[in-house]
């Protein structure tokens, strides 16, 4: 797909993987709207790359249908592709889990990001586009206090195939993303970005890896892509 005059939404643009994504994208010529749950870091950061900046908290799940209508409106009527980016994370080993941590990374993770696309899918359908999911490497193998966040990612991958399995007819590619490591501000409270490291993988890495994942001419793509950093430690 050539990215020149494409609308693309990316959900949690405003740090990240999702900023460095959305400021590729727009530098090759795409119109992209990000979303994030911070009025101000959207507004910020939207104005920084040349997006368009919404409001939007995917785990508000009774206010998606709106949102998703209002989000397509801001592009002009269509999308092209969709970035489901916005991630969270709790860690806990069994024995100390909590339903409220279950509750609050599903509802981002897994339940925001199916209801969000279901509602783009009419949009995507017709304009033969292209879905990309943020995996993890904890979407493949899970992890001492990975039980919440590990298996909501093991959902998104399972969502991933079950949307390939039902898309490809209608020309709709989907994507699982797979990042390992990242310095970001990932899990980090006061959401402050970590200092890119050398060795390890930065927003950069992966926003190459998705923009490349679009690119791929239309008759084919890739079903799912995982990334190491060669040697991180
Ligand atoms: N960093 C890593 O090591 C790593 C590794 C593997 C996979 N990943 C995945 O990569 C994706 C991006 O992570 P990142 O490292 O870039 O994280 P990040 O720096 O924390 O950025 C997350 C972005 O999502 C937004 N966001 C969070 N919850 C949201 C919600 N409910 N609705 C809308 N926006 C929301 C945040 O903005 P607000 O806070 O303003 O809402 C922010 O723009 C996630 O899915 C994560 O699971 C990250």
């Amino acid at each position: 797909m050539n990215i020149k005059n494409k609308k693309i939404i990316i959900t949690g643009g405003s740090l990240g993987i999702g900023k460095v994504t959305a400021e590729t994208l727009v530098s090759k010529g795409a119109t992209v709207l990000i979303t994030g749950r911070n009025a101000e870091r959207i507004e910020k950061t939207a104005l920084e790359i040349g997006a368009i900046p919404m409001v939007f908290d995917i785990s508000d799940l009774d206010n998606i249908p709106q949102q998703a209508q209002e989000a397509i409106t801001l592009l002009g009527g269509e999308v092209d592709v969709l970035i489901n980016n916005a991630g969270i994370g709790e860690f806990a080993p069994l024995g100390e889990i909590t339903k409220e941590q279950f509750y609050k990374v599903y509802n981002t993770n897994v339940f925001g990001l199916s209801l969000l696309t279901q509602e783009l899918l009419p949009s995507l359908k017709t304009s033969k586009g292209t879905i990309i999911n943020i995996g993890s490497t904890a979407s493949q193998k899970g992890f001492a206090s990975g039980s919440v966040y590990a298996s909501s990612k093991f959902a998104v991958r399972a969502l991933t195939q079950s949307w390939q399995a039902e898309l490809r007819k209608y020309n709709v590619r989907v994507c699982l993303v797979n990042p390992s490591e990242v310095t970001t501000a990932f899990n980090n409270t006061d959401r402050v970005e970590r200092p890119i490291e050398a060795q390890k993988l930065d927003s950069n890495d992966i926003a190459h890896t998705i923009v490349s994942v679009i690119e791929m001419n239309g008759k084919g793509f890739i079903p799912e892509v995982t990334v190491w950093a060669t040697n991180p430690f």
